[in-house]
C-alpha cells in the first residue's frame, strides 16, 4: 500500500471461537504499511463467540447481530462502520440477499472443504470432516468463495489442499485443515482487498 491509499474497510462476521479471525488480525499486523484492509468491525449472532473476545482484546469494534435474518439491520450496521468489504469466518447463519446484493464481489467465506464437495446447509465443523473422512477421499482443505444467495455455492477464488491420513478422525483432519485456513484465508483476503483498492 502507499501511504496515499488507505486500507480497505474489512467487516469479520463470525459465531465461533474466531481463529480464523485471529489469523486474519495477526496478518494484516505483520504486513504493517503493505496491508490492503484493516478489520473495523468484528460482528456475531452469538454474544459469548469467542470471536468477539478476540476482537475486544485486539481493540476492534464488536457488535451483536440480534435478528441475523433482517437484512435491512445488517446493512445499516455495516453501513454505519463504512464498511467495504466483509469476510465471514465461522459465521454459520443465512446471510441476507440484501447484504450479498449491496457488497456483491466484496463478500467472501472460508470452508473447511474442497468446494463444491462437502458444501451446502448444515455443513459445518464436526460434519464435514466426518462426511470427508466417510466418503473415503484422499484429500480434503480449505476453499474461499464468494457469497452469494445459497449456502457455499458462490465462485470459488482459492484452495489449500492437505490430505486426509489413515485413521483420521474428524478432529484431526479438522485440525489440519484449520492449519491451511489460517494460511489461505489472510492471504487471500489481502489479495482481494488490493484488487478492491486498485479497481477504482
Ligand atoms: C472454520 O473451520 C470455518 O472454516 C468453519 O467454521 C470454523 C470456524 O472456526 N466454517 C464453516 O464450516 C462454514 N460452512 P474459527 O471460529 O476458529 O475461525
Amino acid at each position: 500500500m502507499t501511504a496515499s491509499t488507505s486500507p480497505v474497510r474489512l467487516a469479520v462476521l463470525a459465531s465461533g471461537g474466531g481463529s480464523n479471525l485471529q489469523a486474519i488480525l495477526d496478518h494484516f499486523e505483520s504486513l504493517g504499511d503493505e496491508r490492503a484492509a484493516e478489520v473495523v468491525l468484528v460482528a456475531s449472532d452469538r454474544a459469548e463467540a469467542g470471536a468477539l473476545a478476540k476482537a475486544r482484546a485486539n481493540h476492534v469494534t464488536t457488535a451483536v447481530i440480534v435478528k441475523p435474518a433482517d437484512g435491512p439491520a445488517l446493512v445499516r450496521l455495516l453501513e454505519m462502520h463504512r464498511t467495504q468489504c466483509i469476510a465471514l469466518a465461522g459465521y454459520l447463519k443465512f446471510v441476507p440477499a440484501e447484504v450479498t446484493a449491496h457488497w456483491h464481489g466484496r463478500i467472501v467465506n472460508i470452508h473447511p472443504a474442497l468446494l463444491p464437495k462437502f458444501g451446502g446447509a448444515g455443513m459445518y465443523g464436526r460434519r464435514v470432516h466426518a462426511a470427508v473422512i466417510a466418503a473415503g477421499e484422499k484429500e480434503s482443505g480449505a476453499t474461499v468463495h464468494h457469497v452469494d444467495g445459497e449456502f457455499d455455492r458462490g465462485g470459488v477464488i482459492a484452495q489449500e489442499r492437505v490430505p486426509v491420513e489413515a485413521g483420521d478422525t474428524p478432529e484431526s483432519l479438522a485440525a489440519r485443515v484449520l492449519v491451511a485456513e489460517h494460511h489461505l484465508y489472510p492471504r487471500t483476503i489481502q489479495a482481494l482487498a488490493v484488487k478492491l483498492s486498485t479497481s477504482h
